[in-house]
């Protein structure tokens, strides 16, 4: 549990705003920093306890300095990119930070075999070489308002869909009170599994172009090896400009459009991080799940874990058996393999962290003495909350299981079950909305087709299908046949249906979708592989997915009342609504950490760890002649450490998650000193059980970007345009 200690301060806290004051001042003593980390925190309401935990962990800046909607303030230089990850403003003319994976499937889609940016990077050297990238989209967050009690207006004896119709009517009111200027969005969002309600108004801008992006040896280096793991050296940045009409508004991508002027951008600081430094990390985090009852924590780690990382091992391996002794499946074969082996990776890391740091006897704990509080204090609507919830995990883990498997085999690992999923739905499109539509669709379908075949490969695919196959019919069939016949079985099945599908090539594709309507579909129902396909398609749409949420509902119901008795229950925590892919604060401090036994971890990697770790030629470890030329002749312009040498990556006990890469890491001024793009192997657990002795995000130090745009890349004219600000010196 986490009680507030703190003593300083005290006297700057409104104690209307804290609802904590009277007991801290109750435990005055010294303060306990491990205790004020940790929590992804709404940015519209820091006055008080986050803004004094900031302070006591050297922050100079205010809670207005953060978020303010009558002046400009930090969060004007933040912007969700592309739906998934956090981007910030650097300069006063739209430019743009993120992470290279993050602006990885831009630059791969302005790459070709002339001009490989992916491998060789990309520097426009003046606005009219910047890259539009049509469909991007960057996210500005104009306001977020606690509108809890508006939308539970008159439902207090409400239930099931006479609530749902409230809130919904409630909902309407609260947006339209709002003035939406033309281009914002307003929408109600849920916090706090339903116990509070935001509206968040947006503004959306549509000509993103691209910038720069170092080689894929910089921007990826370690790729898939040294993914979630520390020591890391990385320069995982890119760099995009937003762009808007003459007016400053947001438009199409035009000609005539011009760089964006920001309300603020973020000075990028060149004083460099030391052990203990204050850090602010604010972005994006997609979700986390912090307040889990002990029983779905050892759910994930015995359960349903396990089975996921092995249906990923099975496949992975497969592949990397392929591209091992196939250049060209290697190509094909990358970025497949990199997806699938990120959550792989990262599951195996959360499960292992959790048993590590007894999560699941800790959270036991704390429920021990939450039952105890609530008999002790008649609290009977809470009484039976943790015996419900064992009752309900046992089903929900059953058909979250069965879905899983579904999702890992038919959806993600097996690229033929995966395509006639797909047909399965142009199919629904015939019946649904008939003949015009299906033709549209068809259209887009074979357009995209192209780029799934040109990276496809049968045998590859095949081979993962037996495997898979037989894996996720030994969990749940019900025929009695030995191991042995079971492979077998899909062996034969797999040498069948891969002979005799169409479905294995672009032209057989073509073949079946060109065909006038009627056939197409008679066509495509004759072929093996959809047969297959549409049956799985059909277990998932009938069985699968609704047992799954009629479960997963009455565990969120629960999960909603939980959440809600804790805070009643122990006022001394501090909670933070789990993060919902909406605008996040975290902060904590440049901290090293000691993964095990006798081995510490220093929070900060240099390039000589570059040099270390080069493998010439190899496809993660390999370095390109001029940054080891600029580190021999130790060229490191003005942004070199204390120590002389060229910093690359650190990391610190900033909370954060998936989303989050690409978030901006401000010091105590709010000037940019890193970029965050991940987090290490031992605190990956962080989703569930935030530890701030483990618990570590990945940043790229902001010298070293500079060192790249500026050294390496020779774009002076970017570092040109920033503010480069030393507050230190
Ligand atoms: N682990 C980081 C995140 O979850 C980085 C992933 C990109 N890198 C990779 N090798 N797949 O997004
Ligand atoms: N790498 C993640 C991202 O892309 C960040 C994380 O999970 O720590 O958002």
């Amino acid at each position: 549990m986490k009680f507030l200690k703190l003593f300083l301060f005290i006297a700057v806290i409104s104690l209307s705003a804290c609802k904590t004051a009277q007991n801290i001042v109750e435990q005055a003593q010294e303060p306990n920093l491990k205790e004020m980390q940790g929590g992804m925190w709404v940015p519209s309401e820091l006055e008080g306890m986050n803004e004094m935990e900031m302070q006591i962990l050297g922050s100079k800046l205010s809670a207005k300095d953060i978020y303010d909607t009558d002046a400009p303030s930090i969060k004007d230089a933040i912007v969700q990119f592309n739906g998934g990850c956090t981007a910030e403003i650097i300069s006063g003319q739209g430019l743009i930070l993120t992470n290279h994976h993050c602006g990885y499937g831009a630059i791969q889609s302005h790459s070709s075999v002339e001009n490989d940016y992916l491998t060789d990077g990309f520097w426009a050297k003046d606005l009219s070489k910047e890259l539009p990238n049509p469909g991007m989209v960057v996210t500005f967050v104009v306001s977020m308002e606690n509108v809890t009690e508006q939308i539970l207006t008159g439902t207090e004896s409400l239930m099931g869909p006479e609530l749902e119709k409230v809130m919904q009517a409630n909902r309407e009111k609260v947006k339209k009170q709002y003035n939406l200027s033309r281009d914002q969005k307003a929408v109600v969002k849920s916090f706090d599994h339903g116990n509070q309600f935001y509206l968040i108004v947006t503004e959306d801008y549509k000509d993103i172009r691209l910038v720069g992006a170092p080689p894929s040896s910089i921007g990826k280096f370690g790729a898939d090896t040294d993914n979630w793991m520390w020591p890391r050296h990385s320069g995982d940045f890119s760099l995009f400009r937003i762009y808007a009409d003459k007016n400053n508004n947001p438009a199409e991508y035009s000609e005539d459009n011009v760089p964006y002027k920001p309300k603020h951008f973020l000075p990028v600081s060149t004083d460099g991080v030391a052990e203990g430094d204050f850090t602010l990390v604010f972005g994006f985090p997609g979700r986390t799940d912090e307040y889990l009852p002990a029983v779905a924590i050892d759910q994930i780690v015995n359960k349903l874990n396990p089975d996921k990382i092995a249906l990923r091992e099975a496949s992975l391996a497969i592949m990397d058996k392929y591209m091992r002794s196939d250049e060209k499946i290697k190509i094909q074969y990358a970025s497949k393999f990199a997806g699938i082996a990120n959550y792989w990776k990262k599951w195996i890391g959360e499960s292992q962290g959790l048993t590590q740091t007894n999560a699941i006897e800790k959270k036991r704990a704390q429920e021990v003495e939450f039952q105890k509080i609530v008999n002790e204090e008649g609290l009977v609507e809470y009484q039976n909350l943790l015996a419900d919830f064992d009752k309900l995990y046992q089903e929900y883990g059953e058909v979250t299981q069965a879905r899983d498997y579904w999702i890992e085999v038919i959806y993600r690992n097996v690229e033929l079950l995966n395509l006639t999923f797909q047909l399965y739905q142009l199919e629904r499109v015939f019946e649904q909305k008939g003949q015009e539509a299906f033709d549209q669709e068809k259209t887009t379908f074979l357009k995209r087709a192209k780029g799934f075949y040109k990276n496809y490969n049968p045998q590859v695919d095949q081979e993962i299908f037996a495997k898979l196959m037989y894996m996720y019919d030994a969990k749940y069939a019900t025929t009695k046949i030995s191991e042995q016949g079971r492979k077998e079985k899909w062996k034969n099945e797999a040498a069948k249906i891969y002979k005799n599908s169409k479905l294995t090539t672009y032209e057989g594709l073509e073949s079946i979708l060109n065909g006038n309507n009627k056939n197409v579909l008679q066509e495509l129902n004759k072929d093996a592989a959809y047969q297959l396909g549409e049956s799985y398609a059909e277990k998932f749409y009938n069985e699968l997915n609704p047992a799954y949420y009629t479960s997963k509902d009455k565990i969120d119901a629960l999960q909603k009342t939980y959440s809600k008795a804790m805070q009643e229950v122990f006022p001394n925590r501090r909670f933070f609504p789990d993060a919902n892919s909406t605008l996040r604060l975290t902060y904590g401090q440049v901290k090293g950490y000691e993964p095990r036994d006798g081995v510490y971890y220093m929070p900060v990697s240099y390039l000589d760890g570059v040099i270390e770790k080069y493998v010439p030629g190899d496809y993660e470890f390999d370095v390109s002649e001029k940054l080891q030329e600029l580190y021999h002749k130790k060229d490191f312009g003005n942004y070199a450490d204390t120590n002389a040498k060229m910093p690359v990556d650190f990391i610190g006990t900033n909370h954060t998650t998936g989303g989050n890469s690409g978030s901006p890491v401000l010091d105590a001024y709010g000037n940019l000193i890193g970029l965050n793009f991940d987090r290490v192997w031992e605190g990956t657990m962080s989703d569930y059980n935030y530890d701030a002795d483990i618990c570590r995000n990945i940043m790229v130090d902001a010298r070293y970007i500079l060192f790249i745009i500026d050294k390496y890349a020779g774009a002076t004219h970017l570092i040109d345009e920033m503010t480069l600000v030393n507050p230190k010196k």
